[in-house]
């Protein structure tokens, strides 16, 4: 419910892309703003902006503060304010900076940016009495936070209840019976029909934290692409542009995506310096921020395997490694590839599809297991069916893909079961079982063409290894307690009960311990 004083509804801290687009949108959802940066150009740049983009007959709603005394003074309260400020430091800054301009124990201050999640647990108990301290993860970039985000809110539930409205007005929406995206409108309009890609995540760092698996996904399924990229090109000699088609037939079917839909679109693009394709004159060093290496080092903590994700950081490490990379390409052999012909050509790229999108398959279980496991450690009630949901449309992620794993999730539950692996559901476990054989042969050809694919590859081996009954642990177990008397337990045994070889004796005899 807007208000109709003169106070303003909301407060905008940080007008850097994020920042300004959220400021944006959320007026054109007819909140009335009050915006603060530290630089004055950014705050006029927010204001000429909203003045040109204003339709007729609509008034002004948002207002420049210059400082943070001033904009807690323009905002209704208990107070709202968005902090959209780099993670880290500058959050602690902006709270610190609050308190001193003399924020209320009632005022909810939200953290949008991406913070590490144990952080923002800290950082609830920490201004606990002080201000509600709240976060909310948003993914889409520039054009989502302008037009339609995808939001993960957590923490303090009575905090949400007076969020809620303003988030569902701003989130991205998607067609309950379709799943999919509501055309994004124009400036100063807004989005009312539909489902609002925002549901309440948990406690505080609940929301924070599947960002951050949702990035660690976003870096494997961006490597998944770009190993297809590598594939077609070195392996099959293609050029930019006909992989640009062979992507844009790709996301027409099973991996319609935005990021697909993107990839087409950065292949399609010339130098406009000199004229080559845009991508070929693109430094391959990858630049990361540090979301996608957090969810690998959560998985690793936690003791969930993603492969796949931790690999996708991996390849962006291995990527700046240029120079070495530059000498090793001329000191390392690889195999001599023969061309393939038009239909092996043609053959492959089906394979390469299919491989593509069981490597996805296994990429999404690998962050959905990550996320329940560390739910469970944190008591967190995690709702993925919700989870899947919100990520349909907005983020960086979303696909049509999301729409089948919101169902699988649901038809788990309908049915009373509990989803432990996605690779336990029948509409994705089926579609492995007939691609298998395409994503081996891919795989094959990848590693036959020395061409690097540790995304795909990896999510192969996650895979074979979650169908395997038997894994060679059980040698593994055996040398450690060789060298280690690490003790091991048996097949013919009670599960706990522990036993250990007398290794170095003569007479080697077995104790129960
Ligand atoms: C999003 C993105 C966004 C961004 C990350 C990852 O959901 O809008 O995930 O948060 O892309 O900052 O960036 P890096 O690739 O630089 O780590």
């Amino acid at each position: 419910m807007q208000n109709h004083s003169n106070l303003l509804d909301i407060g905008v801290i940080g007008l850097g892309v994020m920042g300004k687009n959220l400021a944006l949108n959320i007026a054109d959802n007819e909140y009335k703003v009050a915006a603060f940066d530290l630089d004055n150009h950014k705050i006029d740049g927010l204001l000429k902006q909203e003045e040109s983009e204003r339709l007729t007959g609509k008034s002004q709603r948002i207002e420049g503060c210059s400082n943070l005394s001033e904009m807690l003074s323009r905002l209704s309260k208990p107070r709202i304010l968005v902090l959209s400020v780099p993670a880290g430091a500058p959050v602690d800054g902006v709270c610190g900076a609050l308190l001193a301009a003399g924020i209320e124990s009632d005022d909810i201050v939200i953290d949008t940016g991406n913070s590490l999640w144990t952080d923002t647990v800290a950082r609830e108990a920490q201004y606990a009495g002080q201000f509600v301290f709240f976060s909310c993860a948003v993914s889409g970039g520039e054009m989502g936070a302008r037009f339609g985000p995808s939001l993960m809110p957590s923490g303090d539930r009575k905090a949400w209840d007076r969020i809620k409205p303003i988030w569902e007005a701003i989130a991205a929406k998607v067609d309950p019976t379709t799943g999919l995206p509501i055309e994004r409108q124009a400036p100063g309009h807004s989005v009312k029909e539909g489902e609002p890609c925002t549901t309440y995540i948990g406690p505080a760092g609940a929301g924070h934290y599947v960002k951050m698996v949702h990035n660690g996904i976003e870096y494997a399924d961006m490597q998944l692409i770009c190993e297809a990229y590598q594939l077609l090109s070195d392996g099959c000699g293609m050029t930019a542009a006909e992989i640009s088609e062979v992507f844009e037939r790709w996301n027409r079917g099973s991996l319609n995506s935005y990021l697909m839909e993107i990839s087409a679109d950065v292949l399609s693009q010339a130098d406009p310096i000199t004229g080559k394709p845009l991508v070929e004159m693109i430094l391959d060093k990858a630049g990361q921020k540090g979301t996608g290496l957090w969810t690998a080092v959560s998985s690793l903590q936690i003791g969930c395997p993603a492969p796949t994700i931790a690999e996708a950081v991996y390849a962006r490490a291995v990527s700046t490694q240029k120079s070495q990379r530059k000498q090793l390409s001329q000191l390392l052999a690889g195999p001599s590839v023969a061309a393939l012909t038009d239909a092996e050509r043609c053959e492959f790229i089906d394979q390469l599809e299919s491989a593509l999108y069981c490597a996805k398959v296994a990429c999404y279980a690998q962050g959905f297991q990550l996320m329940a496991m560390t739910a469970v450690e944190n008591k967190w009630q995690l709702d993925f069916a919700e989870i899947a949901k919100i990520w349909r449309a907005g983020c960086i992620i979303r696909a049509t893909f999301l729409q089948s794993i919101t169902k699988a999730y649901q038809e788990a539950r309908a049915n009373g079961d509990e989803l432990v692996n996605l690779l336990m559901a029948e509409s994705f476990s089926s579609a492995l079982s007939s691609k298998q054989l395409d994503w081996r042969q891919a795989v094959a050809k990848a590693i036959l063409s020395g061409v690097p694919v540790p995304c795909i590859g990896s999510a192969l081996a996650y895979y074979d290894s979650y169908r395997s009954e038997t894994l060679p642990a059980n040698l593994l177990q055996g040398q450690r307690d060789f060298f280690g008397a690490h003790t091991f337990e048996r097949v013919d045994a009670p599960a706990g009960e522990k036993y250990h070889l007398n290794w170095s004796h003569s007479v080697r005899t077995i104790e129960k311990l």
